[in-house]
């Protein structure tokens, strides 16, 4: 779960940020979603992946993420377009505190597949306490 600084390229037109594979990020890009309209103090996440890994930025607006790899909680602002999250697979996310104009964008590694959701947090500790132990 380590944050990136995405490089910017500027001209005197303004900015663009690529996301390419291997360039920087270690996946190939099967999917990308984005959420945006959040209501007021509304929260998202709840939940880790078996597999998925994700690049998530908030490319307009900001929002609080709680990433937990089952070691240490860490908290990300995200509240810039060229700051991001790479978020691997068995980390608990949580997403709070969005602003009314966020829009957080998800590139991911696989297609949606709900199977690959782990929704329920003391199913997430067993997962992670087995995987340490293995
Ligand atoms: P969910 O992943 O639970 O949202 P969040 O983690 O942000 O709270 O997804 C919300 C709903 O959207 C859920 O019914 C599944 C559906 N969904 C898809 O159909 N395809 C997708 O790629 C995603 C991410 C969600």
């Amino acid at each position: 779960m380590d944050a990136i600084d995405l490089n910017v390229i500027s001209d005197d037109r303004g900015s663009l940020i690529t996301i390419e594979k291997y360039l920087n990020i270690p996946f190939a890009i099967r999917r990308i979603y984005y959420i945006f309209g959040t209501k007021e103090d509304v929260s998202r996440g709840y939940h880790a992946h078996r597999d998925l890994q994700q690049l998530i930025i908030c490319v307009a607006g900001s929002c609080r993420m709680t990433l937990d790899d089952g070691v240490k909680p860490v908290n990300h602002i995200l509240d810039r377009p060229n700051k991001a999250v790479l978020v691997r697979n068995l980390v608990w996310r949580e997403m709070h505190d969005f602003s009314e104009d966020c829009v957080l964008m998800v590139v991911a590694s696989e297609v949606y597949d709900e199977r690959d959701y782990i929704r329920d947090h003391s199913e997430f500790l067993r997962l992670i306490r087995n995987a340490q132990h293995s």
